[in-house]
């Protein structure tokens, strides 16, 4: 099956004899060689003529072996007998027939949203008896750069050494790194030197190497970017502007502190007055306090007495307490607001047998003594 695999004199008589007998033929341009990045898609060109004396049924094969791997040839898809067949599972969605009709001499092969796994030897074989011829073409999917980083290695200070560095997280090897500067006189500092890879080295830092710096990073598929300011000061002005800002936050979350602090001070004297004003409310008529109980019982009988507010439930509740046969409303209307057991005096009790016994009492302010 495999023609690469016969040795090179018989290859060459093969081709001596298929010279001989003028058969179908391969005619694609010389390039066997194509490198793409993760994602993009590619077209495997495979165009071939063929004779009057071919007139076997037509079948197109492609097939790849994969470059980290010693696997023989794995189909990838087929034409034969006028039918299309995907055979390859990995690529069966994402292979196709450049041509609509490969009959007319086009068996290019359409790959979309490469992986890095596709990278292999792909091999075009036309067969129409007697005629066959293939060809093989190699394909390097790789990664673009990205995920870069950059950062600056050493104190920003006049007259300490220190390392622009720049990084790319990804990419396919081999990874160039450029760095220039975009601010000021967009040249890089002349006591620096790239030192490696992605690393300038700057002796002697000065103020005015200070600006903004981009790093580039290419392989051959891509290229991507990152970019890094770089301020260089006296490092007496670096210490103070370190002090003045934790000074200047400090000062902020200390005032900050102290307006939370008033503010919530002066909602809580807010609330206490209101408060007090409420007790206050409450005192004055604490003895309505057993009263009131019952009224909003009432009151929410007689929704349709609508609010419960003392001026309108008066009249209406000392209306119903009348009809009620209880002690506490036996007594005269007058009475019934200052109704509480001290009303009864000690002595009296006693003459009337009773014995004295400590009875909770509501005083003035309707607490319970
Ligand atoms: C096949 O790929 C080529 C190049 O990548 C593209 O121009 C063409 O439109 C593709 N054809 C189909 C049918 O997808
Ligand atoms: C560092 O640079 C300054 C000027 O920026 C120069 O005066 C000084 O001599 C340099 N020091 C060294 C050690 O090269």
């Amino acid at each position: 099956m495999r023609i690469g695999a016969v040795p090179l004199p018989c290859t060459a008589l093969l081709f001596l004899c298929v010279g001989l007998t003028r058969s179908l033929k391969i005619i694609t341009p010389e390039r066997d060689s194509f490198e793409k990045a993760q994602g993009e898609g590619i077209r495997l060109p495979c165009e071939f003529e063929l004779i009057s004396d071919d007139t076997g049924p037509l079948t197109i094969e492609w097939s790849l072996v994969p470059k980290d791997s010693l696997q023989s040839d794995q189909p990838i898809i087929l034409y034969s007998g006028g039918a299309i067949y995907n055979k390859y599972p990995e690529m069966s969605n994402r292979v196709h027939f450049t041509s609509d009709d490969p009959r007319r001499g086009d068996a290019s092969l359409n790959i979309t949203g490469l992986k890095l796994a596709d990278s292999g030897s792909y091999q075009c074989r036309v067969m129409k008896h007697p005629g066959t011829d293939n060809k093989k073409l190699l394909l390097t999917v790789s990664e673009r750069p990205g995920k870069m980083k950059c950062y600056v290695d050493g104190t920003q200070e006049i007259g300490s050494d220190l390392k622009l560095k720049c990084e790319a997280k990804e990419g396919t090897p081999p990874l160039q790194y450029r760095w220039e500067k975009l601010t000021g006189t967009k040249k890089l500092p002349l006591t620096g030197k790239v030192i490696e890879p992605g690393v300038f080295f700057v002796k002697n830092a000065s103020e005015e190497y200070s600006g903004t710096f981009k790093c580039t990073s290419d392989n051959r598929v891509g290229t991507d970017s990152c970019l890094l300011v770089l301020y260089v000061a006296h490092p007496t002005n670096v210490a103070g502007t370190i002090a003045g800002a934790v000074i200047g936050t400090l000062l902020g979350v200390v005032l900050l502190a102290v307006i939370v602090f008033c503010c919530c001070r002066k909602q809580k004297e807010k609330k206490y007055e209101k408060e007090v004003q409420h007790e206050i409310r409450e005192d004055v008529a604490p003895p309505k306090s057993r009263t009131s109980t019952a009224r909003s019982f009432i009151g929410s009988n007689h929704s349709s007495l609508g609010s419960l507010s003392p001026s309108n439930m008066d009249g209406y509740a000392k209306a119903q307490y009348s009809h009620i046969p209880s002690d506490e409303f036996e007594r005269p209307p007058s009475n019934a607001p200052n109704y509480s057991t001290a009303k009864v005096s000690a002595p009296t009790l006693s003459r009337m047998g009773a014995i004295p016994v400590m009875i909770p009492a509501q005083s003035k302010d309707g607490s319970i003594v």
